[in-house]
This record gives C-alpha cells, sequence and structure tokens, in this order.
C-alpha cells in the first residue's frame, strides 16, 4: 500500500499561504482563538480519552436523534475518520461505491487499499445530485460500503431527506455500510437533512469543526454510529496513529459546539451574503456558469468554450492575479470546471471575482 500526495491538498499546500485571494475556501471564514474567548488556562495536557472526551461526545451526540456519547468517536479532523473507517473496515478487492466528483479521501484512500471503487458520477445536467435507480442498480450484492456527501463538495447539491431515507433504505436492503459526509450539514440555505446515522445502525455520519464552524486548524472531527463495532474499528487504526485527539482542540470544539447557535447562525448570514455576491457575478459573466449550490459554502463553476485553455486561465489567475481557485482535475473532473468557495470575507470574493473577470478577460477571445 503506497500513498502518494492529494494533488488538492498538495495545491491548497502550495497556493494558500503565498496568494493574496483564495476564491475556492471549502470552510466558513477561519477564526482567531482571541474571537471565541474561550479560557484553556486549565486544559491539562496529558493524553487524552481515545474515543473523545466524554462532555464532548456528549455534546456531538444531542444532534444525533436516539444516538448516545457512546455511538460517538471523536477524532482528528473528519479526515482521521475517513482514515480509520476506511483502514479499519476495507480489505484490498472490497467494492464500495463514491459519489464523484466528491472530497478525494473518499475515494483515494479505498484505492490506495486495493479496492474495488466504483466512482457514481454525479452530472452537471441532473444537478449533481444522484438518481436513485441509477444508484441502486450500481450496489451490487458484493458491495461492502456506499459514501455519499450532502451538502456536496464540490458543487454544493444536496438531496432531499425522502430521497436520504430511499438511499439509507437501499443500504439497510443489501447490507451495506452507508457512510454520509455531513461536513456541510449543518449550513444549509434550508431545513438541515437528519443525520443518516439517525435513521440507521447501516449508516455512519462524519462530521467536522473545519468547514460551518471555520475552525480547521484545531483538528477536530467525529464520527456517529449506532454500530458501536466500526467505532472499534476506527479505534484499532487510531491508536497507531494519533492514539487521542489534542486537549486544546477538544476544549475548544467543547466551548464552541456548546453554544453552536450562535456561531452557526454568524456564518449563515455571512454565507448567504457572499452567495448572492456569487451569483450575481456569475449572472452577469457570460463565460461562466454554475448549478446554483443549494447549500453549503462552495459551487463548481463551469468555463465557456470560448475560454481555450482553462489551465492557462487558472495560471494566470494566480501567478498575475494573486487569486487562488481550484482546477476540477484536482476533483477527478474535466478541467473546465473548477470550484468556488464563500465562506470567506465579503471584500475578497468581490475584489477576487473583479480579478476572475480580468484573467477570463485575457484568456477568451
Ligand atoms: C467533504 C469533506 N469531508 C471531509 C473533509 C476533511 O476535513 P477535516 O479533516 O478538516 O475535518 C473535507 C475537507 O476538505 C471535505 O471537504
Amino acid at each position: 500500500m503506497t500513498f502518494v500526495r492529494m494533488e488538492l491538498e498538495d495545491w491548497f499546500d502550495r497556493h494558500q499561504f503565498v496568494r493574496e485571494i483564495e476564491l475556492c475556501e471549502s470552510a466558513v471564514q477561519f477564526s482567531h482563538l482571541n474571537d471565541l474567548a474561550v479560557s484553556l488556562d486549565d486544559v491539562a495536557l496529558r493524553y487524552g480519552h481515545h474515543a473523545g472526551s466524554p462532555e464532548l461526545r456528549e455534546v456531538i451526540a444531542a444532534d444525533y436523534p436516539g444516538l448516545t456519547a457512546e455511538d460517538v468517536i471523536v477524532t482528528n479532523g473528519g479526515s482521521e475518520a475517513i482514515f480509520g473507517l476506511y483502514n479499519g473496515l476495507l480489505e484490498p478487492n472490497d467494492r464500495i461505491v463514491v459519489e464523484h466528483p466528491n472530497y478525494p479521501s473518499l475515494y483515494e484512500i479505498p484505492e490506495t487499499i486495493g479496492c474495488e471503487v466504483v466512482r457514481f458520477p454525479l452530472d452537471y445536467d441532473e444537478g449533481f445530485v444522484p438518481d436513485v435507480e441509477r444508484l441502486a442498480a450500481s450496489l451490487t450484492d458484493d458491495t461492502r460500503l456506499l459514501c455519499i456527501t450532502h451538502p456536496h463538495n464540490p458543487t454544493g447539491s444536496t438531496i432531499s431527506e425522502d430521497t436520504l431515507r430511499k438511499i439509507v433504505e437501499l443500504c439497510e436492503q443489501r447490507g451495506i455500510v452507508l457512510l454520509s459526509d455531513e461536513t456541510y450539514r449543518e449550513m444549509g440555505f434550508e431545513a438541515a437533512l437528519p443525520p443518516a446515522a439517525s435513521l440507521s445502525p447501516s449508516a455512519v455520519s462524519l462530521s467536522t469543526m473545519s468547514k460551518c464552524y471555520g475552525l480547521p486548524g484545531i483538528r477536530i472531527g467525529w464520527m456517529a454510529t449506532q454500530n458501536r463495532s466500526l467505532i472499534e474499528r476506527v479505534l484499532c487504526v487510531r491508536e497507531y496513529v494519533t492514539i487521542t485527539n489534542t486537549a486544546l482542540g477538544e476544549r475548544i470544539a467543547l466551548h464552541v459546539l456548546s453554544d453552536k447557535h450562535r456561531y452557526l447562525s454568524a456564518a449563515k448570514d455571512r454565507v448567504t451574503a457572499n452567495k448572492a455576491i456569487m451569483a450575481e457575478w456569475i449572472d452577469g459573466q457570460d463565460l461562466v456558469d454554475w448549478v446554483a449550490p443549494t447549500a453549503g459554502v462552495v459551487g463548481l463553476g463551469r468555463l465557456a468554450d470560448q475560454v481555450h485553455d482553462p489551465d492557462a486561465l487558472y495560471e494566470r489567475l494566480i501567478e498575475q492575479y494573486g487569486t487562488m481557485t481550484i482546477p476540477g482535475k484536482y476533483f477527478g473532473v474535466d478541467n473546465r470546471f473548477f470550484r468556488l468557495g464563500f465562506g470567506g470575507e465579503p471584500f475578497n470574493i468581490a475584489e477576487g471575482l473583479r480579478r476572475f473577470d480580468q484573467a477570463l478577460d485575457d484568456c477568451s477571445n
């Protein structure tokens, strides 16, 4: 098993600290410690509970009807939960189905393990939502796991509660584990979907402090499921990698989640206003369209044919205009697509879009 660098994260690592404007971030604007008024003076800097602090697991579980703290494991970001679940559960040659495009960990880790990974395509013309009949047909008897992400990264699509319930039922009937990446669940423009883990013991819900709470630097995420053997599997992996979470991260997460509605409602106001700025730009820009995101903080723009060389455009945007987007190739899709993020500062978004206009002028005829 040989891991290679994730091209998407490599792109971020190379550019995010040197470019002036990031027009593609997948989270609401990050906070600084002093925005949070959290006291860290009495945090014991010892190894913590391996499944996460009991208080934090309890606060998290309160959002999952029917689940208790025992049904939650807190991890170093959602990333560790994904890594732990896949490595703890899957064997080479296992067949899994993953919505595509998606966050690369969700399909590249099982590919590295040697699984047969079927990428279930989400299409522009279908609004990037899965057709349930087609999805059902992709789930053969030997499928071990189905992975969905809604609200979706990188398109901002979401599914109805009815669709979610049908997908849960499909998995239950076939004995398939449903991994539902719910990183953006709390950033809906309308009512949030129920967590999949609360609907069935076949389902695993994944989430994080990184996106809706703008706290990627504390590296706290979690997995919730009524199937405790899956939690045990993640523990089996994490005890060889990180053992526990950071004590500081857990304290900060507990502080924020204990007053979560205040943080979420401020973030939602900003995201809604930013999304309107971006939608207006797309309406007025003939060279770009998108399927308007229905939730979350990202969307997938699409370049018109008059832009002959998308790579040259993205390069110019970065090198000449100091503005970063993410080319579609890093999500394994046509490079005419690129990710836009609207969780940041409104001024930066407006300025980034102005620069995008200039780069498009330079690179089209
Ligand atoms: C859909 C999705 N899931 C999970 C993650 C992992 O995030 P983190 O490890 O910061 O929680 C990301 C990060 O971009 C993501 O986009």
